[in-house]
């Protein structure tokens, strides 16, 4: 679907996720989310804020899974993805803090692996994502899963890609700042959702928006894989959607 504006598209997610949040909560059920950070859901963010606090949207069931985290951030610090989330959204619901889960980037190196399985086993046990939402970067990356990344790859450390931390230099204040690994969950991960909305605002979207839905299917652009997925829709603005 393609919206004219970032709000009318953040409002139309919001209310996706607001709707299987209810229907859950109407069968006594948990409702398992996968969240991405990036600029992209900011607005789902708050449109979710706004309907707790408006229309008394309850997030006592709900159980999040983030996507990814930069390896060796602290929770706290400006640009890690556990401070943001917290700022934009999960403080100001109420969602129960157990029910948070988001990948730590300050596992020490030979902790890392076992803590991934652990990521997983914790996906699993909620009973797996019912409704992950997906941002996209300018090379095809879901979560962390750069070009190349394997169709079946779980949650992992990863390498980041040089046009990743090429775009995220800015929120660094500088290229040499930005990590040069990440924790994500794996394309297998993402591919285990039961449902996915992939999320991509502005002309700089729009090339690899073209590749993504209308190209081959290829682990170059680990996005296109999400064609395989049998309920995926594509929410995009006018501007993403200007080469298709
Ligand atoms: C980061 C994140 C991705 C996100 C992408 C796009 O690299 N790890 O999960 O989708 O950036 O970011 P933006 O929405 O700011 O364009």
């Amino acid at each position: 679907a393609v919206f004219s504006t970032s709000e009318a598209l953040s409002r139309h997610v919001a209310e996706i996720v607001a709707a299987i949040i209810r229907e859950r909560q109407a069968q006594k059920a948990t409702a398992v989310l996968g969240l991405p950070t990036g600029s992209t859901p900011m607005g789902v963010y708050r449109e979710l804020v706004r309907m707790h606090r408006d229309e008394g949207l309850d997030f006592s069931n709900v159980i999040t899974f983030n996507l990814d985290e930069y390896y060796g951030l602290k929770p706290d610090q400006l640009q890690s993805y556990h401070r943001t989330m917290h700022e934009v959204f999960f403080q100001h619901v109420n969602i129960p803090s157990e029910n948070i889960h988001i990948p730590d980037g300050t596992i020490p190196l030979d902790e890392v692996d076992a803590y991934c399985d652990d990521y997983e086993s914790k996906i699993r046990a909620a009973g797996g994502i019912d409704l992950m939402l997906l941002g996209i970067g300018s090379n095809g990356h879901i979560g962390f899963n750069e070009p190349f990344s394997i169709r079946n790859s779980r949650t992992r450390i990863c390498t980041l890609d040089p046009i990743t931390r090429r775009s995220a230099a800015s929120d660094f204040f500088h290229e040499e700042n930005v990590p040069h690994q990440a924790i994500t969950m794996g394309i297998g991960t993402i591919l285990e959702a039961r449902k996915i909305l992939l999320l991509a605002l502005g002309q700089g979207k729009s090339t690899i928006i073209r590749e993504t839905l209308q190209g081959p299917i290829t682990n170059r652009v680990p996005a296109t894989i999400l064609q395989e997925h049998r309920d995926t829709s594509v929410f995009i603005d006018s501007a993403a959607a200007s080469k298709l």
